[in-house]
């Protein structure tokens, strides 16, 4: 018997090491183990038909090798174990040196910056240059450079807000101070824009923004007129909505401007017949504009018996809501996903 014992256990050695799998190895623990029909087990019960000293003899030896092939038998659960993690593990492997493979979602321009770059452009080609300015300005360069003095009702229009403790600066309420701070710097003669964020101190509406984009013009040189401030006008609003749109101007007074306009352009959608866009009027109010006034150009060191001037404030946000057809003007703002990704 003790040679059947050995057998059996060359044998399950022999097997054992030829399981890869963890089904393959339940199916060996029944062959061996099962309790009906185990290969040992089986062994285990011819030991009833054994004389009384060669059973305790038997059992003994018998308990040894079970406990050896037990103890290999769990050795082998935990190499499946392990090679089973190892595939789980490969299989879920991050390959972090990958490129990206699925759908980009790229960022895009916001509408009102595609429509400023556009005008950029659009002026660079025309020789201007493009030009910044402080959003937190001086009251000097917001209002009193501009022909504002500190008791003047025009004042009114531009509520904004002042610094606390130093009311001398004030967040800037058009691009327009940059106009003298463009003379000071440049001279004439001289050809900018100022795109730029602007602030007032307004109830909101969908119209109405605190926080706002304009766009400055300026043009300072000898024998400029008021012809050359509408055509450069026409141009800019045929860039934007069409060739067939027409400009047109009205009196409106500025005090950094002498005359002022307030500049319409011939509605886009009706062509002039009168819409919902342009209020049934056929025109679109769109910008501020005039010749420069003698004292601003004083203002920026220039003499104004040798030189003229236009200048022009388009608003930027006014420009885009119309090219796009945008209701509200503070959707600009609102961070709205659903708003944004249409351009
Ligand atoms: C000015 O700001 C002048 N600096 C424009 C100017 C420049 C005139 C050079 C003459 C020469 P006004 O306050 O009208 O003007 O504003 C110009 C444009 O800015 C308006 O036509 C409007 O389109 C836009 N705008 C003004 N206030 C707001 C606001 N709260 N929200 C959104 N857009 C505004």
């Amino acid at each position: 018997m003790q040679k059947v014992l050995e057998s059996l256990k060359g044998k399950f050695v022999e097997e054992l090491k030829n399981i890869k799998d963890k089904e393959s190895l339940k199916e060996f623990e029944i062959v061996f183990f099962g309790r009906k029909a185990g290969e040992f087990t089986d062994l285990m019960k011819k030991m009833k038909d054994m004389e009384p000293e060669e059973r305790k003899e038997f059992g003994q030896s018998a308990n040894l090798v079970k406990k050896e092939l037990l103890e290999l038998f769990a050795e082998k659960e935990e190499e499946i174990k392990a090679l089973q993690m190892d595939k789980v593990a490969e299989k879920e492997r991050i390959d972090i040196t990958q490129p990206f493979l699925g759908k980009k979602r790229k960022g895009h321009f916001h509408p009102n910056t595609i429509v400023q770059k556009s005008l950029e452009d659009l002026f660079i080609s025309m020789g201007f240059v493009v030009l910044d300015g402080p959003e937190i300005e001086s009251e000097y360069y917001n209002f009193e450079g501009l022909n504002i003095p500190a008791d003047h009702p025009a004042r009114d229009m531009q509520d904004t807000f002042y610094i606390k403790d130093n009311l001398n600066w004030v967040m800037r309420t058009h691009t327009s101070p940059v106009q003298v701070r463009a003379m000071q710097k440049y001279g004439s003669p001289l050809k900018m824009i100022v795109p730029g964020r602007c602030f007032r101190n307004e109830a909101t509406d969908a119209r109405h923004e605190h926080t706002f984009y304009q766009l400055e013009g300026m043009i300072v040189d000898k024998n400029i007129n008021f012809s050359h401030l509408k055509g450069t006008l026409e141009i800019v609003a045929r860039h934007l909505y069409g060739e067939e749109t027409q400009v047109r101007l009205r009196p409106k007074f500025y005090p950094f401007v002498e005359p002022g306009v307030n500049g319409e352009v011939s509605c886009f959608l009706c062509k002039g017949m009168g819409c919902r866009v342009c209020k049934k009027t056929g025109w679109l109010e769109v910008f501020g504009a005039g010749m420069v006034h003698p004292n601003v150009l004083k203002a920026g060191g220039i003499d104004p018996n040798e030189y003229q001037g236009f200048a022009f404030g388009f608003g930027l946000y006014r420009l885009v809501m119309l090219k796009y057809m945008i209701e509200d003007v503070r959707a600009f703002a609102s961070g709205d996903l659903k708003f944004l990704k249409q351009f």
